[in-house]
């Protein structure tokens, strides 16, 4: 997916994917997730998602990355935080105390950007994006993710080859996951012709 869908997406304000308050999910499963305040929670794909709020209100140091500048920016402006920008490799970073907002592609990030990372939360990353970059995403989270991390990963199936999002199903999360991660399912939710599937990956 082109990185101009995305920022196109933003600039027309079609950003139906934005969720006006903390994700349900994140507030009834976060504690299986047996994180310590101040653990660094990573947030790929974040958006200007207020679930980032409700991790720092945990203790925790959240790192996000987004590809549009706008959507980092407004996260800060609307949320009445104060923003530090600076410069880091191919990235230009959005601070305000211990909330991180990286702008630039998940795929360029290094190892060294996610050293200290002991949790991860997807929500609408892995379900944004086709099969082929759900691969390379997955590949990616792999390959950067230190020994140790835990994932809460939304997944959600529904019949529709269309997307984004797109349905992503038990079989392709243990295809994509197995081979690094135990895979646990945590529970699910229907909501009209979609189901909501939420996972906890250990190492
Ligand atoms: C469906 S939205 C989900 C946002 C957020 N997780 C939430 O729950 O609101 C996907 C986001 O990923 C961003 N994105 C897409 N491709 C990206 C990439 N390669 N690197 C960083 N961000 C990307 C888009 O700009 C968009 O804001």
């Amino acid at each position: 997916m082109e990185h101009d869908f995305w920022h196109q997406k933003w600039s027309e304000g079609r950003i139906g994917f934005h969720q006006a308050e903390v994700n349900a999910y994140l507030v009834s499963y976060w504690e299986k997730m047996d994180l310590a305040a101040g653990d660094k929670v990573f947030v790929p794909l974040c958006g200007k998602s207020k679930d980032m709020l409700w991790l720092q209100d945990r203790g925790h140091d959240v790192l996000g990355v987004e590809l549009n500048p706008n959507a980092c920016l407004d996260f800060f402006g609307e949320n009445g935080l104060v923003v530090e920008m600076g410069e880091a490799t191919k990235f230009i970073s959005h601070r305000c105390e211990d909330l991180n907002l990286l702008c630039g592609d998940f795929f360029a990030l290094t190892k060294e950007a996610l050293a200290d990372v002991k949790g991860v939360y997807d929500r609408a990353a892995l379900v944004a994006l086709p099969k082929d970059m759900r691969a390379d995403y997955a590949n990616k989270l792999i390959e950067l993710l230190p020994k140790g991390v835990k994932v809460l990963l939304v997944t959600l199936e529904f019949d529709s080859p269309q997307g984004p999002p797109f349905n992503v199903s038990v079989e392709e999360v243990n295809g994509l996951f197995g081979q690094r991660f135990k895979v646990e399912w945590l529970g699910e939710a229907v909501d009209g012709d979609r189901k909501e599937v939420i996972w906890l990956l250990r190492d």
